[in-house]
């Protein structure tokens, strides 16, 4: 569903962004489709990762062509080829979006190392490794904005089973703080968002899926009923959030968190 009550500005006229996760696991507004397109509607000239060629090509098909490039971010001899091309493509990066993420469920007891492993590389290790590629072009030229997609799993235990997205987001957090310190002087912003229940294809496909659709009118129910403001929020409302913290509007804002989840996490 658009975002029908959003006119765009003009807030990043001229900044050049790349968007790591620009696609999303099915039809509809994830959140790195959403920031593809608020982004674009507020006049920055776009670049698009993601592993999957058709989900950047349905991006494009919701919002109009932009630069997409296809890699496994895990993969580093593969992420250091796309940041060189979208380098080359955008001229510079002034904004780089971390939104891919993604969990898988185990707990302590039952998940396997190699599942954790690869949870870390998913979710924190592909962004410590990117920010190794991307901070030294910002610091040249004493200007950049780094927004990180986190989670509420990374602040508060609202379930057990899924012990390494948890911890792997609580990581992203921190590394975010400890690297908008080390380039504050030098004119690069850190941030990290942190979504709660949110609305997105990924409890509407992948969660729902098996559930017959009068079950899933109440799984969402619930979902909604467990946020104090009544309701999940939506890919709209992180593509915001991103949007402002990108801008120069956020200026002195770095090293910190904006959580996006309806007041959830007071009640945790
Ligand atoms: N949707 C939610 O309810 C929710 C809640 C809290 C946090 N988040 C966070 O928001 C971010 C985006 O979530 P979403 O649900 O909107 O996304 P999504 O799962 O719909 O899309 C993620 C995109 O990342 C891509 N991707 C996955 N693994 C990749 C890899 N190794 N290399 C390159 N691309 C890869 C996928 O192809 C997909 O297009 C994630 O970091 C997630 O943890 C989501």
């Amino acid at each position: 569903m658009q975002d029908t009550n959003y006119k765009p500005g003009a807030m990043l006229t001229g900044k050049r962004a790349l968007i790591v996760g620009a696609g999303s696991v099915g039809s509809g507004w994830g959140n790195g489709r959403a920031i593809v397109s608020v982004l674009r509607a507020e006049g920055a000239a776009v670049c698009g990762i993601d592993q999957n060629l058709s989900a950047l090509q349905e991006t494009e098909r919701y919002v109009g062509a932009f630069e997409k490039i296809v890699c496994d971010v895990i993969d580093q001899h593969e992420l250091e080829n796309s940041v060189l091309a979208a380098q080359r493509h955008l001229g510079q990066i002034d904004i780089l979006v971390n939104c891919v993420g993604g969990s898988v469920p185990g707990d302590i007891l039952t998940l396997a190392p190699e599942a954790w492993l690869r949870q870390f590389e998913l979710n924190v290790g592909y962004v410590f490794r990117i920010l190794k590629l991307v901070l030294p072009v910002m610091i040249k030229r004493k200007s950049g904005s780094v927004i990180n997609v986190g989670s509420i799993a990374g602040i508060r235990c609202l379930e057990s089973n899924a012990v390494a997205y948890s911890a792997a987001k609580a990581a992203l957090i921190q590394l975010g703080r400890s690297s908008a310190i080390s380039v504050a002087r030098q004119g690069v912003r850190i941030n990290t968002v942190i979504p709660g229940l949110m609305n997105t294809p990924l409890v509407t496909e992948r969660l729902m899926k098996n559930k017959d659709p009068s079950e899933a009118v109440k799984f969402i129910a619930e979902r909604d009923s467990k946020v104090p403001i009544g309701k999940m929020g939506d890919a709209w409302d992180v593509a915001h959030a991103v949007s402002f913290l990108s801008s120069d509007r956020a200026k002195s804002i770095t090293g910190t968190e904006l959580v996006i989840d309806g007041g959830l996490t007071l009640r945790c």
